[in-house]
């Protein structure tokens, strides 16, 4: 379904190489001021950067359809629109076929048969991830006035990680500024090297993204089923290419000791907080006032210029297929600002649910 979301509720429609990509967002609250240029300077961060990516001839422009007036929201849906025009099918109508191996095509010929629009990937496309950023920067804006605030960086490419864990000051102060959207300038250098290298030898490559929110109040989460884990983890995965998700120490949990994983409670200015934060700032589902951390997976770029084994599914032989098109060498960058606006959607939805938001 292409629904997510209770009281803030985002649709998405289109397809890589129909007409065009878009989304409705509902409940946002009326009075909030947005302008399109706010939702388009986020959706231009989601460009492809030269030399580590693929550059269109023809930027996204966002339309607004309805649901804002003199830069305010209306209180009624919201639609956003934005046009495909570069567009060369040519190349794709092979993989219904001949699936590419780590892509949808395989699963979506099966399952839709040939309704399912092949092209550029069709709706299984990273392109569908445009309008899930636009709608996010109305829903960061919503947060903004709340006092929340939301940064993601890369924090791997490949075997290039950023070991320090990075602060929202940090992110917010430098991870816009370089095309692989790191936290650090040592590390953008490495990383950008390490997705040429990957492009040369028609490879691709793929990395974590890391995120932080601060601001959020105690008490945002709504247990049993729709915990602040379970709807960031539902929203992280349907955005393309995603294969894991871990908040605060994740995985590295297991290998602890309770007395080295548990944050001990302090009070800080009159406040309770946790001198650590390997919870990554939700205990029962619930956010406890620290910031919420976590970091996404994302795979290599399933199409590669490699030569790949693949089968035809006509006469169900075993070939070699090549890919020809334009393909990112590494996804992670283009990435940061999606988990940027995934979770915006998803933590002011929570917050509507929870009262915080009226
Ligand atoms: C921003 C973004 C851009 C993407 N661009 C490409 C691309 O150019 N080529 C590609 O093969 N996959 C790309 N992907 C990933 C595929 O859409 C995805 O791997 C595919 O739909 C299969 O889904 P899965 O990897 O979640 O199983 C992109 C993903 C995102 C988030």
């Amino acid at each position: 379904m292409n629904t997510i979301g209770k009281s803030l509720r985002l649709t998405i429609f289109g397809s890589s190489h129909g007409e065009g990509v878009g989304c409705v967002l509902d409940g946002v609250p009326p009075g909030l001021p947005i302008t399109v240029e706010e939702i388009q300077k986020e959706v231009d961060l989601r460009r492809p950067a030269e030399g580590i990516g693929t550059p269109r001839h023809e930027e996204d422009m966002v339309q607004v359809l309805s649901g804002s007036k003199d830069g305010l929201a209306t209180g009624g849906a919201i639609t956003l629109f934005i046009a495909n025009k570069d567009r060369d099918s040519s190349k794709y109508l092979k993989f219904r076929d001949m699936p590419r191996p780590g892509h949808a095509d395989y699963t979506a010929v099966q399952k839709y048969g040939d309704s399912h629009d092949i092209r550029g990937g069709g709706q299984f496309s990273g392109r569908l991830t445009a309008p899930i950023v636009a709608a996010g920067a109305v829903a960061r804006k919503l947060l903004t006035e709340h006092g929340v605030t939301i940064g993601a960086y890369t924090e791997s490419v490949g075997r290039v990680i950023d070991a320090k864990p990075r602060t929202l000051q940090e992110i917010v102060s430098f991870g816009r500024t370089n095309d692989v959207r790191a936290a650090a300038m040592d590390t953008a250098e490495l990383m950008r090297q390490e997705i040429l290298d990957a492009k040369a030898e028609g490879d691709s490559v793929g990395g974590t993204v890391r995120c932080v929110v601060e601001g959020l109040p105690v008490g945002v989460g709504e247990p049993f089923f729709d915990t602040v884990e379970g709807e960031l983890a539902k929203m992280m995965f349907a955005i393309p290419a995603v294969k894991g998700i871990e908040f605060g120490a994740g995985f590295r949990a297991v290998g602890m000791r309770g007395s080295e994983c548990n944050d001990p409670f302090i009070v800080v200015d009159g406040r309770l907080r946790t001198s650590k934060n390997d919870a990554g700032g939700v205990l029962g589902g619930i956010t406890n006032g620290m910031p919420v951390e976590f970091r996404v997976a994302f795979k290599p770029t399933a199409s590669i210029s490699k030569p790949q084994r693949t089968v035809d599914l006509r006469e169900m032989s075993e070939r070699e297929l090549m890919i020809e098109g334009r393909h990112d060498p590494c996804i992670v960058p283009r990435a940061v600002s999606v988990v940027e606006a995934a979770a915006a959607l998803v933590l002011a939805d929570l917050m509507v649910r929870g009262g915080f938001i009226d």
